[in-house]
């Protein structure tokens, strides 16, 4: 199975296993969580599922407008029963990194928001420390930008600012920057390294997800899927 198939293969089996008729659902954000939104798409739209959904990026929010899904505002929507969501990295105990899409604000707000937290990934995805294969992505506002990344660097990484395929600096859907920061060893403590990151002055949050997915389901080149947790 190539890798494409992999992420729709998992985003699938995602949306067919966890997807309650009559449930408001946080849309994720990149290209696994894009085929998720294709198939609750046919949910509603074929199966003639009622359904509601939050978005985690202003690009998911408008595939799932384009495939006719009603999409509210977190701030009006009372509970969120289920979110589906990609990750960068997921190590054995279910913490993740994620951000390589740059939606992790709305990601973290929505998946805190959530009462479960279905994340999708290929196998290649797997790591035993966080941090040894992907960045990890830090979200700071514009302002004093390069005092935020001199501080993030005290905590041990090189820090590169994000930027756009014009060469730019990349802009999230919240207007600020995002350094992506490579530890060399990879992350050694996660949870005081979340802590200490967001309490530099300018910065947003962080790709750590820490305690967050409740489900972790993993796809393998030979089509089988695995699954973490509940
Ligand atoms: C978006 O900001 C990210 O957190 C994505 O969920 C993550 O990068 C996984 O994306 P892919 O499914 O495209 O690898």
């Amino acid at each position: 199975m190539a890798n494409e198939e992999m992420k729709k293969a998992v985003a699938v089996k995602a949306v067919d296993e966890y997807v309650k008729d009559g449930m408001t659902v946080g849309l994720g954000t990149g290209s696994t969580a894009y085929h998720a939104i294709n198939r609750i798409g046919e949910l509603v739209n074929d199966n003639g599922y009622d359904l509601r959904f939050v978005a985690t990026s202003v690009r998911s929010e408008e595939q799932a407008r384009g495939l006719g899904l009603e999409v509210l505002d977190v701030n009006d929507v009372e509970r969120v029963d289920l979110t589906i969501d990609g990750a960068d990295e997921v190590d054995p105990s279910m913490q993740l990194i994620k951000g390589l899409g740059g939606a992790l604000i709305r990601e973290k707000i929505i998946a805190a928001a959530s009462v479960a937290e279905v994340i999708i990934v290929d196998e290649t995805k797997l790591v035993d420390k966080l941090g040894t294969k992907a960045p990890l992505p830090v979200e700071v506002l514009r302002f004093g930008h390069r005092k935020t990344k001199y501080a993030l660097e005290l905590q041990g990484c090189t820090a590169v600012l994000r930027l756009g395929e014009d060469g730019d600096p990349f802009v999230t859907d919240n207007g600020n920057y995002i350094y992506d920061c490579r530890f060399p060893q990879g992350i050694d403590s996660p949870f005081f390294l979340e802590t200490r990151i967001n309490v530099i002055p300018g910065t947003v949050d962080n790709g750590l997800f820490l305690n967050t997915a409740s489900t972790v389901l993993v796809s393998h080149p030979d089509g089988t899927i695995d699954k973490m947790g509940a």
